[in-house]
């Protein structure tokens, strides 16, 4: 049988690799993105208009997959951004945004569509967080709330819905080319109050997340392939990492938290010189 996979913002970066991917992979695929002619067009592949942040649009673009395939094998809550800014100057208004689309909007597409895959005894929720999920940096307090907001989401729901043959696992990339970067610095400008004390973070970040983008990134195909193994492992793992570093980040920061904190500052002082 043909599987039939959902993806969140399939416009750009990962989700538009992971669409081409699981295509060629011979999968359906159905890509949802606000921008919906940037999705990639290919045989199976099909490009539905979708604000993750607006529950009908939601409603219709699960309904919509399942009158015609009349089944949906995973659904990856991949459609996500940064609202970087300080802490101090971020309208709340914009980190309430930020929560509506990268968590909220996961969580009201893993409504809608677990009824189908409790009813098929199978299916797979692959949540896209960030190695930011368990490590963070100044300008990213929203968005890294989101994201570990979503780990531990997906862990609590992954035991309430295994006993009906369905998963809930998570995919923790690091840099990766792709929008992410030029976006969330956009916002880190754009939510500074004016004569912000915060100007020199931002320029700081900048450096790093530029210096970053450049030099350490995976490519946008190399995460759309470990997408594909979180959704195809006959055993998915809870956690799926691209790179080793990664990895290493995240036990860092878990488990020796000065150290990282002294590194991380360490690391972000020698971009910003640098730049
Ligand atoms: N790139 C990185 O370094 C990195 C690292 C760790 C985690 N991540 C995470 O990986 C995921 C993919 O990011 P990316 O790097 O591929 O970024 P990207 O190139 O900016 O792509 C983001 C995608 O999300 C979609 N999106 C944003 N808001 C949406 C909304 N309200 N409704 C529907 N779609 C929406 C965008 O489509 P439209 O604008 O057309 O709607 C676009 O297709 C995100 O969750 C991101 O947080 C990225």
């Amino acid at each position: 049988m043909t599987k039939v996979v959902a993806i969140t913002g399939a416009s750009n970066g990962m989700g538009f690799a992971a669409a081409e991917l699981f295509a060629k992979q011979g999968w359906i695929v159905y890509g949802g993105a606000r921008r919906v002619e940037k999705i990639p067009t290919a045989e199976h592949i099909h490009a539905l208009k979708l604000d993750v942040t607006d529950h009908a649009a939601n409603q219709a673009f699960i309904e919509a997959i399942f009158r015609k395939e009349k089944r949906i094998d995973v659904l990856i809550n991949n459609a996500g951004y940064g609202e970087y800014g300080p802490v101090e100057d971020i309208p709340l208004e914009h980190a309430r945004r930020q929560f509506e689309t990268n968590f909220f909007g996961a969580a009201d597409l893993t409504q809608l569509v677990l009824p189908i895959m409790r009813a098929q005894k199978s299916g797979r929720i692959i949540n896209i967080s960030s190695i930011g999920g368990d490590v963070y940096m100044p300008l990213g307090a929203y968005y890294h709330a989101t994201k570990a907001a979503l780990q531990h989401w997906s862990d609590s729901l992954d035991i309430e819905i295994a006993p009906f043959g369905v998963r809930s696992i998570v995919v923790q990339p690091g840099g990766t080319q792709s929008a992410w970067s030029e976006i969330a610095l956009g916002h880190a400008r754009e939510n500074l109050k004016p004569d912000s004390v915060y100007t020199t973070s931002v320029d700081k970040v900048s450096a790093l997340l530029m210096a970053n983008e450049s030099a350490v990134s995976a490519s946008s195909e190399d995460l759309a392939k470990v997408f594909y193994k979180a959704a195809t492992d006959r055993h998915p793992k809870r956690r799926y990492f691209h790179a080793l570093s990664d990895r290493a980040m995240v036990w860092l920061a878990r488990s020796c938290p000065r150290v990282f904190k002294k590194v991380f500052v360490t690391v972000l002082n020698h971009a910003a010189k640098k730049k």
